[in-house]
């Protein structure tokens, strides 16, 4: 257990047809009310008894964590935690007027999610009307408030936005930023995942390589899920997940907790274990850190290598709840 990611919001001002489509998550789509979402009294508590467990690293994710009120309150009380980095995952498009605010809370680092560069292509992606300048904006904000590099995530998509993976490595090269390619996933229930939409991050490479020649280089850590490339003429660095293709299960040391306080083991899980009611029950730190420590070692999840060898799995839980 190494990483532990916290899904602070399950809303979203994006609806990513990969992750919370419209077509289920319209208007009608039943989000949590407010007493069933975690505390911020409460994430912190069980922060601070992750990281005494070996945690090195939180990642606050969503839904979209901007959108949650005062996250900065959070991240704040966070940074007190000793040995502890916290990350935030976020969709960019509150960015800009926020990354100075976050830098101040005590947040160490932030990746943020961009599936292409031109507007059309953008909005069939996350169906918002955002246009991708503002999250241009917010990464540049995000530089210019001391998160340097800023990790960009972009989802591809055969025949959706794959034509984008050379625009995008040529208007990030030189940068400083660090672009990773991450394959589709089957996450959830709702998104009609097909293998065939999936470009496989080997052709991702060959893709850039053929154009601007890479190397591959050393993890920054065991169990890192991008594999890290490097382009030869010294222009900076990107990033393959290759979660469909090559799985890395075996050496995945995630823990998730969900916006509703379940944790969950596995992004594919179909179900959790229920840390809110342990909490608001009056559990004592001890009786926290050996529920936590029962569930973790009882952990045998593998989905992405079960996928590879085509055994289904019905009804997992979603993406939003459980965070990316
Ligand atoms: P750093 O290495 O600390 O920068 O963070 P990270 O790469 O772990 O964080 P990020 O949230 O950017 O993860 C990148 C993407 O990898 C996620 O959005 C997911 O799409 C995918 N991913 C992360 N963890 C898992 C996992 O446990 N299983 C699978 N199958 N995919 C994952
Ligand atoms: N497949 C791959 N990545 C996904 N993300 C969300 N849904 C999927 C999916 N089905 C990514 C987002 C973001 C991160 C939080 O998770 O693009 O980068
Ligand atoms: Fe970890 Fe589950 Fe992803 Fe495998 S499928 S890498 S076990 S989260």
């Amino acid at each position: 257990m190494r990483d532990l990611r916290i899904s602070v919001t399950d809303r979203c001002n994006f609806r990513c047809v990969y992750c919370m489509p419209k077509t289920v998550f319209g208007r009608g789509y039943p989000f949590l009310p407010r007493q069933e979402i975690l505390t911020y009294e409460e994430i912190v508590r069980l922060a601070g008894l992750f990281a005494a467990q070996g945690i090195a690293k939180v990642r606050l994710t969503g839904g979209e964590p901007l959108l949650r009120k005062d996250i900065e309150r959070l991240i704040e009380q966070l940074a007190t935690i000793p040995n502890l980095e916290i990350t935030l995952t976020t969709n960019g498009s509150l960015l800009a007027a926020r990354a100075k605010g976050l830098r101040t809370a005590g947040l160490d680092r932030i990746t943020v999610s961009l599936d292409a560069l031109d507007d059309v292509v953008f909005k069939r992606m996350n169906d918002a009307d955002y246009p991708v300048t503002s999250v241009l904006s917010g990464i540049d904000a995000a530089a210019a408030a001391g998160f340097a590099p800023v990790k960009i995530n972009m989802v591809v998509r055969r025949g959706i936005n794959d034509q984008a993976i050379l625009p995008m490595a040529r208007h990030f090269r030189g940068s400083g930023h660090i672009l990773r390619f991450i394959e589709y996933m089957d996450a959830g229930s709702t998104n009609a995942w097909q293998m065939s939409e999936v470009v496989p991050a080997a052709e991702v490479v060959q893709r850039i390589n053929a154009e601007f020649p890479l190397e591959t280089i050393d993890p920054n850590y065991q169990g890192e899920v991008a594999e890290r490339w490097r382009y030869r003429d010294g222009s900076g660095e990107i990033g393959v997940i290759a979660s469909v293709t090559q799985a890395f299960c075996s050496e995945c040391t995630r823990i998730r907790l969900s916006t509703d306080g379940q944790l969950y083991t596995c992004l594919f899980a179909t179900s959790g274990h229920d840390l809110r009611k342990l909490l608001r029950g009056g559990a004592n730190d001890e009786e926290i850190v050996a529920a936590i420590n029962r569930i973790w070692q009882a952990r045998d999840d593998r989905y992405s290598e079960l996928r590879r060898a085509g055994i289904p799995v019905t009804k997992k839980i979603e993406m939003s709840y459980i965070g990316g």
